[in-house]
């Protein structure tokens, strides 16, 4: 699986994205340790606050399924079709993402790909609460 191919599924995702409220559609796709790929999108609502990220929807529904070691995730962001300009993740789906990964996990965006470190540097994990 290139980067490329996992950004197009990251576009893909984006479709079945809920996002009548931002108009805002986000698509996920994040490749396990096993080379497996769920993907997710953001859900809005009309309580805005409930919304969830496309990143943290591809991560819970991933470690629901019993899969936590992950290797990439690629994010595609968009509200007019043109997936071209980068959608970096979010801080809370930073937050969630470090909790399964380490600093070395690869993002993808649309304008190359990055080290989850290159957004979140000194991320608080569990290690902190010894
Ligand atoms: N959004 C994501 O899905 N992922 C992010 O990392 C940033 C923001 C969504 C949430 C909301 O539905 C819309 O983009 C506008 O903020």
């Amino acid at each position: 699986m290139t980067n490329t191919e996992l950004f197009s599924l990251a576009v893909k995702a984006a479709e079945n994205s809920h996002s009548k409220y931002s108009g805002f559609r986000v698509g996920a796709a994040l490749l396990t340790a096993d080379g497996r790929i769920f993907t997710g999108c953001n859900i809005e609502n009309a309580s805005y606050s409930l919304t969830i990220c496309a990143e943290r929807t591809a991560v819970f529904k991933a470690v629901s399924e019993g899969v936590t070691e992950f290797r990439a995730i690629a994010v595609a962001g968009s509200s007019d079709g043109d997936f071209s300009k980068p959608c970096p993740p979010c801080g809370a789906c930073l937050q969630v993402l470090s909790e399964f990964c380490g600093d070395d996990m690869v993002v993808v965006l649309s304008n190359g790909w990055y080290r989850l470190a290159d957004f979140l540097p000194m991320g608080f994990r569990s290690d902190n609460l010894r």
